[in-house]
């Protein structure tokens, strides 16, 4: 208890008058992002392609008119172009971005058209890095700032019926780690965020192979953190400046299982103890 309320103390003080920028805004893990930090006195720009949905998030804020929506769709590199642009002309500089929009997949690696591997990989990667990239200099020339990407369990493991996520997460690591010691002199923090099973809509809103939406709510999807909870965490983990972090419940163990034993995750993984076909995790 007392905990909770220090980190709440320490997350107001963090986040009060910084501007973040979240994307993904208008549901799941980003809808609660979003008013957790409004209650800690953040400045928000609500990014996502659903103008209502992100009116609605923006609406259940108690401080709206501190925040802005400005739309986005990350499979769209003119779209991105004019949202960087319009965040610049509202604002000097972000201080926060948080790459949490994405998009999750339900097919064999073989039934999955190629067109949707690229659709998963413009959204999951081309989309966050292109942002990155987009508000960097404005963040280095005003003395700093931190980027953080919501990634997954699947950004460290593969998994059945996931190779195209799988691989669009693994790829934020490999970029996001590269890039963290080119500007570790000039302070920029990168955070990478990785979530077990949260229950939103992910998996109702995810790919099957020839790209229409799987159109199901996952049993264990549902089953998992609430997404406050997770928003929660992940504000903790932002305020901490840490480098990377797992959130969720024991599925996490995933993660360091496969570090230390990857044979024996891989033959796991060979058994389906970890996903039967449709419910499983992100
Ligand atoms: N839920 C989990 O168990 C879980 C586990 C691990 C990782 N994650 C990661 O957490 C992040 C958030 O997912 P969620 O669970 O909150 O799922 P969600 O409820 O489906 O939210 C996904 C968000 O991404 C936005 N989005 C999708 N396509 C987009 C596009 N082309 N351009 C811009 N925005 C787009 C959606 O908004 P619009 O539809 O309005 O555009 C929505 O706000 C994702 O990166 C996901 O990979 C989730």
């Amino acid at each position: 208890m007392f905990t909770s309320w220090l980190s709440t103390r320490a997350n107001q003080t963090f986040y009060k008058g910084k501007t973040v920028w979240i994307t993904g805004a208008s549901s799941g893990i980003g809808a609660s992002l979003s008013r957790e930090l409004d209650q800690c006195g953040a400045h928000l720009i609500l990014s996502a392609r659903r103008e209502d949905a992100l009116e609605e998030v923006r609406g259940s804020c108690h401080n709206p008119e501190n925040h802005r929506i400005v739309m986005l769709d990350l499979e769209d590199p003119k779209s991105i172009e004019s949202a960087i642009q319009h965040v610049h002309s509202v604002c000097e500089s972000v201080d926060i971005l948080i790459n949490n929009a994405g998009i999750s997949q339900r097919s064999l690696a073989l039934e999955t058209d190629v067109a949707v591997l690229r659709r998963l990989f413009e959204i999951n990667t081309f989309g966050p890095i292109t942002l990155t990239q987009g508000v960097l200099p404005k963040m280095l020339a005003s003395g700093g700032g931190q980027v953080v990407v919501v990634s997954s369990v699947l950004g460290r493991v593969g998994m059945p019926m996931r190779a195209g996520y799988s691989a669009s997460k693994h790829a934020l690591h490999g970029y996001f780690e590269s890039i963290r010691p080119e500007l570790s002199d000039q302070n920029i923090q990168f955070t990478t965020v990785c979530p077990g099973f949260v229950d939103t809509r992910i998996s109702y809103n995810s790919l099957q192979g020839d790209g229409q939406a799987y159109a199901m709510q996952s049993q264990v999807q549902s089953s998992g953190m609430s997404p406050d909870r997770c928003a929660r965490q992940i504000a903790n983990a932002v305020r901490r400046q840490k480098d990377d972090t797992l959130v969720g419940g024991v599925e996490t163990l995933i993660v360091p299982m496969f570090r230390f034993f990857p044979s024996l995750v891989r033959g796991l993984s060979r058994t389906n103890m970890f996903l039967k076909k449709g419910e499983d995790n992100d």
